[in-house]
């Protein structure tokens, strides 16, 4: 995010405002994971494929046992997805869409040939659903959740958050109507989230900061 806390720019265009460092960081952090979850409306306007690229990284999860990449989950309420995005043109891993049966049957069947659906029978996604389908069908045990602000935002709310890797570029873009890292939202998240400070690294002018979410006692 912008020094004044924004994730994106006027035109919600990709994060190509970020260094390379930050894009290696990125990377390092998808490799760590079993699964890699993004919002539908990320993947839409970023148009990413969502893997890693061939060589140390993916050998090294070969050597932890993790396959090449991680799984790429896209979630969804309304399952307008389309499958011609650039994601489904990569086999590098199983993909796998969350939605719920408001997903149009035409998608279905056109998306059937490219991923994994799950349908929740519910107007909403339940994600918390969705973490122990993967946990149980997939096998996996961490999840790099890469945004958008809606996505976050829904499972900072449900507790579904332990770690938040923030790298704080050195712009402001201002906006009032700019999505910070909890989105548009006018409203206050339910109760203030507390973190802690675990890590920080400064690396040119951007500061790479690693937060702890403090959970709530249920
Ligand atoms: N600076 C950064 O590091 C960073 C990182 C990521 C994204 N971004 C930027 O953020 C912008 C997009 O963020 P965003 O907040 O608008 O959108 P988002 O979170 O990426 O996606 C929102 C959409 O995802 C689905 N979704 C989100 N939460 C859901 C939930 N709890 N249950 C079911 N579906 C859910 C819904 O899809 P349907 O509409 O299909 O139902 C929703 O409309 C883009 O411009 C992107 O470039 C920036």
């Amino acid at each position: 995010m912008t020094v004044d806390g924004k994730i994106t720019t006027r035109e919600n265009a990709p994060v190509d405002w970020t260094s390379r460092e930050d894009k290696q960081h990125l990377l390092r952090m998808r490799a760590l994971a079993d699964a890699v979850v993004v919002g539908h409306s990320t993947l839409k306007a970023d148009n990413v494929r969502l893997a890693l690229p061939k060589g140390e990284l993916r050998d090294e999860r070969v050597a932890r046992g993790q396959s090449p990449c991680p799984i790429r989950v896209i979630v969804s309420n309304a399952g307008r997805v389309d499958p011609n995005l650039r994601i489904f043109e990569s086999t590098v891993s199983p993909i796998v869409i969350f939605s719920t049966t408001r997903m149009p049957r035409a998608s279905q069947k056109l998306l059937r040939e490219k991923a994994t659906l799950h349908l929740s029978d519910t107007s909403q996604l339940d994600l918390v659903w969705m973490l122990q389908q993967l946990r149980t069908e997939y096998k996996v045990r961490t999840v790099a959740c890469e945004g958008g602000a809606a996505l976050f935002r829904s499972m900072l709310e449900l507790g579904l958050i332990d770690q938040l890797n923030l790298t704080i570029a050195p712009l402001l873009f201002g906006g009032s109507d700019a999505p910070t890292l909890t989105g548009v939202g006018k409203e206050f998240l339910p109760g203030s989230v507390r973190c802690s400070l675990e890590k920080v690294k400064k690396i040119g002018d951007e500061c790479f900061l690693t937060y702890r979410i403090k959970h709530r006692k249920r």
